[in-house]
């Protein structure tokens, strides 16, 4: 059986909370499954990822961007995604079409095996004051109103749970290796 790395950039635990319940399921195909936070200095990258044969990445937006760290950590693992292939993950607020996975795929010239959307949170009690009114600020811009006076947890883990099954399934259900899409196709 092989190796997955989850390798996510998470500033408030909300992407870290979905990247450990995929890696619950994904634990019945993969030997070892890890979950890394770029973004997380306690904890720090191995040197090398050699070791894994397969990846999973997944990023929140914040200011209609992924994490700068998350992108720098994508660009210098460029071909190692590309070569072992990877599914990827996306936390935001806004609706999926909003959302600036294509233009990071583009940027990147990379093709994902599988991608997903997923809403994420508003924590007023984990943010600081300034997160809270740049949120709003964009909120309202994108036309999402939240009270100021309440947190919201907007996830749909049925979907996070499908998702996590769609990887299993192409992994080690028939044939037993993650299906790329056509490389044309996806350009
Ligand atoms: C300052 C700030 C800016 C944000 N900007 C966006 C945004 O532009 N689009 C969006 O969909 N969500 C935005 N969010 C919501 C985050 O993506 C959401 O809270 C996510 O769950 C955070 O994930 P994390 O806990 O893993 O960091 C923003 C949140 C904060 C605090």
């Amino acid at each position: 059986m092989k190796k997955l790395a989850i390798v996510i950039g998470s500033k408030t635990g909300h992407t870290a909370k979905v990247a450990h319940r995929l890696a619950e399921t994904l634990r019945r195909c993969y030997q070892d499954v890890e979950v890394f936070n770029v973004l997380d200095v306690s904890t720090s990258l191995p040197e090398s990822l050699e070791r894994f044969d397969r990846f999973l990445v997944g990023a929140p937006i914040y200011c209609g961007e992924y994490p700068e760290l998350f992108l720098d950590w994508m660009s210098s693992h460029r071909d190692e995604l590309d070569s072992k292939g990877f599914a990827f993950f996306s936390i935001g607020l806004i609706d999926e079409a909003l959302h600036p996975t294509g233009r990071l795929f583009h940027m990147l010239r990379l093709v994902p095996s599988h991608v997903a959307t997923f809403h994420g949170t508003v924590s007023h009690r984990k943010w600081g004051w300034l997160q809270s009114v740049v949120l709003r600020y964009y909120s309202r811009n994108l036309g999402l109103l939240f009270a100021r006076d309440r947190d919201y947890e907007l996830t749909n883990w049925a979907m996070v749970d499908a998702f996590a099954e769609s990887l299993a399934g192409a992994e080690c259900g028939s044939g037993g290796s993650v299906k790329r899409p056509d490389r044309q196709q996806a350009a």
